[in-house]
C-alpha cells in the first residue's frame, strides 16, 4: 500500500473507498459555491488501481501510439502533439456513470460503492482534438471504434476501453487530448501527463494517463470494458452478474452518453429550516438552488420541482454559463473547418434555481426535481436498479426537516 504516496490531494475532498485506490468527491455545496468552472484540487477523482509516476521532466517526451486499423501508424510525443496539432480549450463537464450509487445500495446492494452525487465536475480542458490524430493516421474505411489505453496497472491489467469513431471524427463531439485543466498541467490523479477527455459521455471512457490509440471495427477487449461501465437489464443480480460472464460480453448493455439528471444542492437532506417565525401571510422565501446536465451534447430544456410528490410541479430558471465561453469564442474547433459560432453542442452543467416561500416548504415533506432535455427525454420517477447501479438518474429528492 502507499503506492500514491507521491500524488498530493485537497484534505475538503471526501473519500468514498479505503485507503487504495483513491475515489473522492467534494462535499455537494462546496462544489456548487465554487461555480461554473471546479478547480482540479477538488475535481472528483475515479481510479482504478495507483496513480503512474511521471516527473516533471519527461512530461513532453511522454509518448502515445496510434495504431490498428490506419495506414500511418505512429507514434507521438506531448511535444509533437502541442506543436504539430491546433490546440483549443473548451469547458468540458466529466461525470462518473456511478454517481448517485449510494441511493440505490440504500435499497438493494449492487457492486459498486457509494458515490454522492458529487462526482461531477466542470473544467477548461486544453489540447489538441483526438479527431485531428486520429485523421492524420488515416483510418481504414472499415473501422468504427477508437480503443484507449492508460500507463496504470489496476488489477485487471492496464486501464482501457473505446468510443465510436464518427464521434471522434464529429467536431461537435469535441473529444480531446488534453494536458491541461484550467490552464495547469494535469494533475497526478488526473491523468498526468495527457489524457482523453470525451464531453457527454460518462467519464469512464475518458482514459487517464494515455499511453495506446488502436483504431478497430470491433470494440475494445479490455476487461475494464466488458466488466465495467455497463448497465445490465435489472434483473440480473450480483450473483447471476458474477456466474455468467455472457451478460458482459453484449455490447448492448455498454453506456455512451450520459443520461439526463439534475441535482438539488439547497437545500440540503434534512437541512435543518427556521419555520418558527412562519405563517400563512408571511411571503419569506427559501432559494432552492442545483445543477443539472445531460448527455451527447443535448442541451437541458427545462427543470421543474415539486412539493407534492409529482402531483404539481413548477418551473426553475436555468443558467447556461456555457453559452458567455461560446460568445467569447473558446469553442474554435479543427482548425476553421467548420465556421466556430455554428457548434451547437452543450458540453457542460448548467444551474437552476427557483425562490419558493417558505410557508410552503414548512407544509411539504420533501422537495423533488426533474430535468427534460430538447429531446423530451425526462428524468423517470422510479429507479432503474442495476446491478453496477449506474446512469442514476430518478427524481432526486431531498427531506425537509423543521428544526422544532
Ligand atoms: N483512466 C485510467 N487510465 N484509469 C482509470 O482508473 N478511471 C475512469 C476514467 N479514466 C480511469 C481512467 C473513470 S471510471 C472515470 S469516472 C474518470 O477517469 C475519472 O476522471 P477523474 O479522476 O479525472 O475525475
Amino acid at each position: 500500500k502507499g503506492e500514491d504516496n507521491h500524488v498530493p490531494r485537497d484534505p475538503r475532498l471526501l473519500r468514498l473507498t479505503g485507503a487504495h485506490p483513491f475515489n473522492a468527491e467534494a462535499p455537494l455545496s462546496l462544489l456548487y459555491d465554487t461555480g461554473f468552472l471546479t478547480p482540479a484540487a477538488i475535481h472528483f477523482v475515479r481510479n482504478h488501481g495507483p496513480v503512474p509516476k511521471v516527473q516533471d521532466e519527461e512530461i513532453l517526451n511522454w509518448e502515445i501510439s496510434i495504431e490498428g486499423m490506419v495506414q500511418n501508424p505512429m507514434v507521438l510525443t506531448l511535444r509533437d502533439l502541442i506543436s504539430e496539432f491546433t490546440q483549443y480549450t473548451v469547458p468540458i463537464t466529466l461525470v462518473c456513470a456511478g454517481n448517485r450509487r449510494k441511493e440505490q445500495n440504500m435499497v438493494k446492494k449492487g457492486a459498486g460503492f457509494n458515490w454522492g452525487a458529487a462526482g461531477i465536475s466542470n473544467s477548461l480542458w486544453t489540447g489538441a482534438m483526438l479527431g485531428d490524430v486520429i485523421r492524420k493516421a488515416k483510418p481504414h474505411r472499415k473501422a468504427r471504434f477508437v480503443w484507449m489505453e492508460g500507463a496504470d496497472n489496476p488489477a485487471n491489467g492496464a486501464y482501457g476501453t473505446c468510443v465510436r469513431l464518427p464521434w471522434v471524427l464529429d467536431p461537435e463531439r469535441s473529444i480531446m487530448l488534453a494536458y491541461k485543466q484550467n490552464g495547469c498541467l494535469l494533475e497526478p490523479d488526473h491523468g498526468k501527463p495527457l489524457r482523453v477527455v470525451i464531453p457527454g459521455v460518462i467519464g469512464g471512457r475518458s482514459v487517464k494517463w494515455l499511453k495506446k490509440l488502436i483504431v478497430a471495427e470491433t470494440p475494445s477487449t479490455n476487461w475494464y470494458h466488458y466488466f465495467d461501465n455497463k448497465v445490465l437489464p435489472t434483473m440480473v443480480t450480483p450473483e447471476e452478474a458474477k456466474a455468467n460472464k455472457e451478460w458482459w460480453k453484449d455490447e448492448r448493455y455498454t453506456v455512451y452518453n450520459l443520461n439526463i439528471q439534475s441535482i438539488i444542492v439547497y437545500p440540503e437532506n434534512r437541512e435543518l429550516m427556521q419555520f418558527k417565525d412562519i405563517n400563512s401571510e408571511s411571503n419569506e422565501t427559501y432559494p432552492v438552488r442545483g445543477f443539472a446536465y445531460n448527455g451527447g451534447g443535448i442541451r437541458v430544456g427545462r427543470v421543474e420541482i415539486s412539493l407534492d410528490r409529482g402531483k404539481s410541479w413548477r418551473l426553475a430558471e436555468i443558467d447556461y454559463p456555457e453559452d458567455k465561453y461560446r460568445d467569447a469564442g473558446i469553442f474554435e474547433l479543427f482548425g476553421g473547418e467548420v465556421n466556430v459560432c455554428e457548434r451547437m453542442s452543450y458540453l457542460c452543467w448548467c444551474f437552476w434555481k427557483i425562490d419558493v416561500k417558505k410557508i410552503e416548504l414548512k407544509n411539504a415533506k420533501d422537495i423533488v426535481v426533474r430535468a427534460m432535455d430538447e429531446n423530451m427525454c425526462v428524468q423517470p420517477r422510479d429507479m432503474y436498479w442495476n446491478v453496477t447501479s449506474m446512469l442514476n438518474n430518478w427524481w432526486y429528492r431531498v427531506a425537509v426537516q423543521s428544526e422544532e
